[in-house]
């Protein structure tokens, strides 16, 4: 597989850089640029391809993953699990995709440590019956806390089985009670560049934002994460809160939510927006249908570093296929 990498921040010419304020549209930016076209998919990709063959976890990684607070271990769901061993704790924490940060899956556990995620205030906005915001400590208080082992299948064809503490969607939306006009969530990253350095690329249309339709939202497998391996999330996994959805390639999964809003309309999406030849809305697990620049009847399993063949839904058809009849 040809790997393309995507520069860092540090890597791009000045005159790339640019203040938000000083660009009308950033694609018309990028096109003024000559940027625009098969040119920007090598120079700005997407997602970067999988390079788990050559990986190796590093030492001092275990000084970012938080010692288990006193809620921990959260009640086990017996409903989700796996037959196949769970990923490498450090493996998984070690190996991230998170653009905010940098586009370099191993060196975004360092990057992401200056994120400060305390305190961390969400918005619940849009057609609700009352807009508000919550604070994570007081939204966990009041939200059914379990874990569940799930299978996440990133786009870029690698994969892991990790267990994630935190509840489901569906509680978060009865929590914010939506009106009957709402058609889909929204749901929004954090946007602080001094915090984090990837956002200063201005080709990407930060903040990172994420949507499923209402139908998607309130199934049973969408879930919110707080935590991982029984203690809460690092802040490489998306801390202190993230989606977890399992039939749907990695990217839908959003992390450092600060905001949910629900629409009437069909909200864009981060990477729909930014190269939508390459990523759609929908994006679920489907090994028949290939990306434009790899195959996804396949994926690697990291840590092991073994190639299974990848299954529809991700393996998770019975509970999601009637979604898309
Ligand atoms: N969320 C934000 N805010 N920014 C990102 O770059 N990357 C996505 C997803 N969520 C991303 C994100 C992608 S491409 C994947 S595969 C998963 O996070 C990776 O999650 P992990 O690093 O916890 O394994």
């Amino acid at each position: 597989m040809t790997l393309i990498k995507s520069p860092k921040i540090w890597e791009m010419p000045g005159r790339l850089i640019t203040p938000e304020k000083d660009y009308i549209s950033r694609r018309q930016f990028l096109k003024s640029l000559g940027l625009l076209g098969i040119g920007s998919v090598a120079l700005m990709s997407g997602c970067t391809g999988e390079k788990t063959a050559e990986f190796r976890p590093p030492a001092k990684i275990t000084d970012t993953i938080p010692a288990p607070g006193e809620n921990y271990p959260f009640r086990k769901n017996e409903k989700y699990t796996s037959t196949r061993a769970l990923t490498d704790e450090i493996v998984a924490a070690s190996y991230n995709n998170y653009y905010e940060f940098t586009t370099e899956k191993d060196q975004v556990w360092q990057l992401a440590a200056r994120l400060k995620t305390e305190p961390w205030e969400i918005s619940i906005t849009g057609e609700v019956e009352k807009a508000l915001n919550v604070g994570i400590d007081d939204l966990l208080k009041k939200m059914p806390l379990e874990e569940r082992i799930y299978r996440h299948r990133c786009v870029e064809a690698w994969s892991m089985i990790v267990p994630w503490s935190g509840f489901s969607l569906k509680s978060l939306i009865d929590f914010a009670r939506p009106t009957h006009k709402a058609n889909y969530l929204k749901m929004t990253s954090f946007f602080r560049r001094n915090e984090a350095p990837g956002q200063k690329a201005v080709w990407y249309p930060f903040p990172y934002y994420e949507a499923l339709t209402m139908a998607e939202a309130m199934n049973e497998l969408s879930f919110l994460a707080t935590g991982i391996y029984g203690h809460d999330l690092p802040k490489q996994h998306g801390a202190p809160l993230r989606l977890v959805v399992p039939w749907k390639y990695g990217f839908k999964s959003i992390k450092g939510i600060v905001k949910f809003e629900f629409t009437e309309r069909r909200p864009g999406t981060f990477w729909n927006d930014f190269q939508s030849e390459e990523y759609g809305f929908t994006a679920n697990v489907n090994p028949t249908v290939p990306h434009p620049r790899w195959s996804q009847a396949t994926e690697r399993l990291i840590g092991v570093n073994e190639r299974i063949p990848t299954r529809m839904y991700n393996g998770y058809e019975a509970y999601v296929a009637h979604l898309y009849r």
